[in-house]
C-alpha cells in the first residue's frame, strides 16, 4: 500500500503528442479510475506509471519515492490487462506462482500466497486447471490472483472487463471493488464505460485528448462537471446543450427561440454566448419552457427515453417517469436549479459572481 503521484507527465510518439502534462495525487488505499474516450492516452498513461513505456517528460513517484527511469521489476507495482495474458500450458496454480517463482520466494510462501489469494477469489478448486478449461470470468479472477499473490503497492488495471459478457462484467466489477476495498492496495483503473467509471470509483480521472479535463469523485464530476466535454461524457443518457446569449448584466440567458432563463448571479457580461446544459432526467413536462417535438420514444419499464427536437431543429432527449408517452408536441420545462452553464467560447464551467 502507498501512495502515488504523477508530476506534470508528458508523452509523444514522435510527432504525435498523446499526454500534455497529466498531474495526479493518489491516496493510499484509494480507487481512481481513468475514463475517456478511445485514443485519449488511458494505456499510455498507465503503461508509464507501470514503467512499460518512457515518458518524454515528467515523474512518477510511488510510496514517496521518484520510480521514473527504474525497470518494471523495480517499482513493485502490479498490471492486470484486458486479454489476461495467461500461460496456457500451466495450470491455474502455474500461473498465480510463476512471478514469485521467478522472484526466487521459498515454497511454503509461494503455495500460502497462491492459496490465499484462491481462497479470496473463490477459484481454490480451479488450481490444477489449465487456462482453456476455464470461462471468461474464471481466466479474470486468475488474472486477478496473478496480481495479488505479487502483494503489490499498487494495482493498475486497463480494462480488465472488457472481454466479458455484459452481466458477468457487472458481477467482477462488484467484485474487484470489494477486493481492493479489502486489500486496501492503491489502485489504477482505466475504462471508457462510464458506467464502470461512475460505480468503481473513490475518484475519476476524465481524460480527453491528453489531458486530465476534470479530478474529482464522481458525484461532484456529475453535479459540476468542470466543461461540456466531461459533462457530455459523463451521464446517460448523455446532457442536452442548448445555445444560448447572456443578457441583463449577465443576469438572464436567452435561448434562440426567445426564451429567457433567469440565471443564479452574474454569469458573465451580456452579448456572451453561453452554453445551457441540463440533463434529460431533470427536463419535466409542462408549459412556459421548451416546445418540443418527439420523434421516437424509448420506453425503459417505469420511465421512457423521449428523442424530441426543437423548433430550430436541434435534438433534445429527456427521460420521463411513467410509460405512456406518445409522440407529437410536448412542452418541457428547464427546472433553473438543475440547469449547468458553460462559456460557449471555451466550454468551461461559468459560476456566478454574484
Ligand atoms: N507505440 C506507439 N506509437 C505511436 N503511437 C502510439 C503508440 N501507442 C499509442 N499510440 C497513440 O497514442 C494515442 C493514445 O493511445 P492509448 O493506447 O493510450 O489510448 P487509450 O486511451 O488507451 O485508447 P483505448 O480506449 O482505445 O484503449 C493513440 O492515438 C495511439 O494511436
Ligand atoms: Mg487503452
Amino acid at each position: 500500500m502507498a501512495t502515488l503521484a504523477l508530476r506534470d507527465i508528458t508523452k509523444s510518439f514522435g510527432a504525435t503528442h498523446v499526454l500534455h502534462g497529466v498531474s495526479l495525487d493518489v491516496a493510499e488505499g484509494e480507487m481512481i479510475v481513468i475514463v475517456g474516450a478511445s485514443g485519449c492516452g488511458k494505456s499510455t498513461l498507465l503503461r508509464i506509471v507501470a514503467g512499460l513505456e518512457t515518458e518524454t517528460s515528467g515523474a512518477v513517484v510511488i510510496g514517496g519515492q521518484d520510480v521514473t527511469g527504474l525497470e518494471p521489476a523495480d517499482r513493485d507495482v502490479a498490471m492486470v490487462f484486458q486479454n489476461y495474458a495467461l500461460y496456457p500450458h500451466m495450470s491455474v496454480f502455474g500461473n498465480m506462482a510463476y512471478g514469485l517463482k521467478i522472484r526466487g520466494l521459498p515454497k511454503p510462501e509461494i503455495e500460502r500466497r497462491v492459496g490465499e489469494a484462491a481462497r479470496l477469489l473463490g477459484i481454490e478448486a480451479l488450481l490444477e486447471r489449465r487456462p482453456r478449461q476455464l470461462s471468461g470470468g474464471q481466466r479474470q479472477r486468475v488474472a486477478m490472483g496473478r496480481a495479488i499473490v505479487r502483494e503489490p503497492k499498487l494495482f493498475l488495471f486497463d480494462e480488465p472487463l472488457s472481454n466479458l459478457d455484459a452481466k458477468l462484467r457487472v458481477q467482477m466489477r462488484a467484485e474487484i471493488r470489494r477486493l481492493q476495498k479489502r486489500l486496501g492496495v492503491t489502485s489504477l483503473f482505466v475504462t471508457h464505460d462510464q458506467v464502470e467509471a461512475m460505480t468503481l470509483g473513490d475518484r475519476l480521472v476524465v481524460m480527453h485528448q491528453g489531458h486530465a479535463a476534470q479530478i474529482a469523485t464522481p458525484m461532484e464530476i456529475w453535479a459540476k462537471p468542470a466543461d461540456t466535454y466531461v459533462a457530455g461524457f459523463i451521464g446517460s443518457p448523455a446532457m442536452n446543450f442548448i445555445p444560448a446569449t447572456l443578457g441583463h448584466g449577465g443576469h438572464v440567458a436567452t435561448l434562440a427561440g426567445g426564451l429567457a432563463l433567469p440565471m443564479p448571479g452574474r454569469m458573465g457580461t451580456d452579448g456572451q454566448g453561453v452554453t445551457i446544459g441540463i440533463r434529460p432526467e431533470h427536463l419535466r413536462p409542462g408549459m412556459g419552457g421548451l416546445e418540443a417535438v418527439v420523434e421516437l420514444v424509448e420506453p425503459l419499464g417505469s420511465e421512457a427515453v423521449l428523442h424530441a427536437r426543437l423548433a430550430d431543429g436541434s435534438p433534445l432527449t429527456a427521460r420521463l417517469p411513467g410509460i405512456l408517452h406518445g409522440e407529437g408536441r410536448l412542452g418541457l420545462v428547464l427546472p433553473l436549479e438543475s440547469l449547468h452553464i458553460f462559456d460557449a467560447a471555451s466550454g468551461r464551467r461559468l459560476e456566478s459572481a454574484g
